[in-house]
């Protein structure tokens, strides 16, 4: 008897060595140091912000103007798994991340790992931003350097049980692996790469766009990529922006630009629901970013909604 409980003792322990240390959160590669001295760029910054969209979730729900830089969190989402209540991250040294240092930035956008060492829920959408470069990354942390510190106190989240255990986060995260572009674009089309790096890493756009069930970054099923489905919130449906005829197969690379400039699709209807606050980040990127966007957007695998 006193074998056997000290055998399943063991056998606990060892499973549970075997869990902490699958689930030890990453960090970034320290060998790489070289662009942490490089100076960043709030111009290149600000683009990286609104292409990013930090502002649809860490500014208040539905902010206008110069509300959006106001990045004192505050905001709540409302998933299936509880409610997320988005943390401040505007410069203030107490409340927001104004103590923290480029490597626990980085940290934080491209291994969902925070500068204690814990793993963010995916709700915080790294699992595309893994894939910025360091240089924008730096870019992006000297532009938020630059708005104004809001005081707003972050609030925990309200998860259920076995959700608010971040630690079991480690396992989901090895299950999702490296990025992998979703689309071949090859590296001879600088324009084409631009618009997957805005799609795919920093517009996040597969979040919603993309089933959650077939959001292959790195588990490789990515077949059913834009083509639509329920929305990750709960209610409502997401459209397919794939070139199919279900999707937006009928509009040109112009209708894209300038819905995404407007808000207005090739048949006046306007946009709403969570789409808005992306459209009205769009509009803020350059034109010709706006066309690598459309021209990824035309080249994608045609997938009919299902
Ligand atoms: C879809 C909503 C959403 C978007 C878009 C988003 N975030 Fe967040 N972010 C969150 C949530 C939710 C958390 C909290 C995650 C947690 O506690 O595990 C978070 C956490 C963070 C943290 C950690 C803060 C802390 O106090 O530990 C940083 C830094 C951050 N986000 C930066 C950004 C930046 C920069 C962008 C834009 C490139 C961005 N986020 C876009 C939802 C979002
Ligand atoms: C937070 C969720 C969310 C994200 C992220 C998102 N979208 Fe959307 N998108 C929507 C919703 C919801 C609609 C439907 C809007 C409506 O009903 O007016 C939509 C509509 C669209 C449409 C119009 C489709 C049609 O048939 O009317 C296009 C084009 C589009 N999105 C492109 C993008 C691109 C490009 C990105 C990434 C930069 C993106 N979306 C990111 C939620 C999202």
């Amino acid at each position: 008897m006193k074998r056997l409980a000290i055998g399943l003792l063991a056998v606990a322990i060892l499973g549970f060595s075997v869990f902490w240390w699958l689930t030890i959160p990453k960090a970034i590669d320290s060998t790489v140091k070289d662009w942490i001295s490089k100076s960043g760029d709030p111009i290149l910054g600000e683009t990286i912000f609104w292409a990013g969209g930090c502002a649809s979730c860490h500014a208040v729900k539905g902010a206008k103007g110069k509300d959006k830089l106001k990045l004192g969190g505050n905001h709540s989402l409302v998933t299936p798994v509880g409610t997320f209540n988005v943390p401040n991250i505007s410069p203030d040294r107490e409340n927001g991340i104004g103590a923290w240092s480029v490597e626990d930035f980085a940290n934080a956008m491209l291994h969902g790992t925070s500068p204690d060492g814990k793993h963010y829920y995916p709700a915080f959408p790294y699992t595309s931003y893994s894939s910025m470069n360091y240089d924008d990354v730096k870019h992006l942390w000297t532009y938020i350097q630059t708005l104004e510190p809001v005081k707003t106190q972050n609030k925990p989240h309200d998860l259920t049980f076995p959700f608010n255990i971040s630690r079991g986060l480690g396992l989901w995260k090895l299950a999702f692996k490296e990025y992998q572009p979703v689309l071949n674009v090859g590296n001879t089309d600088n324009f084409l790469q631009r618009g997957q790096y805005l799609v795919e890493t920093l517009g996040h756009c597969g979040e919603c766009h993309t089933p959650r069930a077939s959001l292959g970054y790195g588990g490789g099923n990515t077949s059913r990529w834009l083509s639509g489905g329920p929305a990750p919130e709960g209610n409502g449906k997401i459209p397919n922006i794939t070139p199919h005829e279900t999707g937006i197969g009928s509009w040109s690379e112009a209708d894209i630009v300038y819905y995404l400039e407007s808000g207005f699709t090739p048949d006046f209807d306007s946009v709403g629901g969570s789409m808005t606050s992306v459209q009205e980040n769009m509009a803020k990127l350059p034109k010709s970013d706006l066309e690598a966007v459309a021209k990824y957007l035309k080249t994608i695998p045609a997938v009919a909604l299902n």
